[in-house]
């Protein structure tokens, strides 16, 4: 996704949900509740409430559409836009719809839901606006298979020259080239960072037992120690790749699970309503 999906066409879908905003906020403005204030019961309540609930069913339709054989890329786009403008109009088409009036009920729990899907879409949209970039920038043109047999090569490289400094040196070469790992728990590749980086830490000490070489080993010493910084350098380019496809794929993980919940919730508050009618 890129910046076309939120200009299409001219922002026809912005303006749209803009004019749906508006007959909403003037419908609102201009009606009078037959009794009390206004709330989900009233006529307009009634209007506006199956209103925001087709637009949620239509929203989490989507998620069908997207998997379709057959639909071109525009047209998916084209679904995309509409996707984005219209479910941020939806806001205000649902919070008039509830006349401002929340408790603690299910009601206001589908309200709640419903935040929390726009919420995770917004996070959305800015992420795939965001990253794509961040990845090309951080790779340099290397893929992630690259990347990887980069360091696969750095790491013969360091044995081979460590073999002649020391078995304390040398162990700590092996040790860090085993310890090595990417990914882990979802929290860890979201941080793309490694406190305790196996990499980090064998450049550390390395460097701190390099002090202690005889003068003959020196010049190995420093070409070790480059290589350990090439190492350290390419590392934390792996774990911000990961981080960054990670973010791009994290706030699906709460939209769609949380578009079920949301249909639960609406179909309880909606069952509600008309047995207590
Ligand atoms: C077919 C669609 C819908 C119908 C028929 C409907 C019906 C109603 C009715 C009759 C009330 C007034 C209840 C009362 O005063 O006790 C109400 C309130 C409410 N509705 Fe809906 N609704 C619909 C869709 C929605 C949607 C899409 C949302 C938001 C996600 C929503 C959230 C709420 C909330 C938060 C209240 C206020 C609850 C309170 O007073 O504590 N409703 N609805
Ligand atoms: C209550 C409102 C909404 C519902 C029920 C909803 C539901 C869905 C569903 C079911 C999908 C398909 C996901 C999949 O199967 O992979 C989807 C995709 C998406 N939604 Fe929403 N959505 C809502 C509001 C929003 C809003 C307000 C935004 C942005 C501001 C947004 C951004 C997106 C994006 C960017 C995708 C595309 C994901 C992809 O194709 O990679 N959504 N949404």
């Amino acid at each position: 996704m890129h910046e076309s999906i939120l200009v299409y066409k001219g922002f026809r879908w912005l303006k749209l949900s803009v004019a749906m905003v508006a007959v909403a906020v003037l419908a609102y403005a201009v009606h009078r509740p037959e009794v009390g204030p206004p709330n989900g019961g009233t006529t307009l309540g009634y209007v506006l409430g199956v209103w925001g609930l087709g637009l949620i069913l239509w929203l989490a339709w989507f998620g069908i559409r997207k998997r379709r054989y057959g639909v071109g890329k525009q047209n998916l786009e084209d679904w995309l836009s509409a996707h984005i403008y219209l479910g941020l109009g939806l806001i205000v088409v649902a919070t008039l719809h509830t006349g401002f009036q929340f408790g603690w009920n299910v009601h206001t729990l589908a309200y709640v839901l419903m935040i929390a899907v726009i919420l995770s879409g917004v996070f959305g949209v800015a992420a795939y606006a965001r990253y794509p970039d961040l990845i090309t920038e951080n790779r340099r043109g290397m893929t992630q298979r690259e990347m990887l047999s980069q360091i696969a090569e750095i790491d013969a490289k360091a044995r081979e020259l460590s073999v002649d400094l020391g078995d304390n040196i040398h162990n700590e070469v092996m040790r860090a080239a085993e310890a090595l790992a990417f990914g882990g728990s979802a929290w860890r590749l979201l941080r793309g960072r490694e406190p305790d980086c196996p990499a980090a830490r064998a450049m550390r000490r390395v460097g701190e037992m390099a002090m202690d070489l005889p003068k003959a080993d020196a010049e190995k010493g420093h070409q070790l120690l480059e290589l350990l910084a090439r190492k350290v350098q390419s590392v934390e380019r792996v774990r911000r790749d990961l981080s960054h496809k990670a973010m791009m794929d994290v706030w699906l993980y709460f939209h769609v699970p949380l578009t079920f919940a949301l249909i639960a919730a609406l179909t309880a508050h909606v069952v509600s309503v008309f047995f207590y009618w």
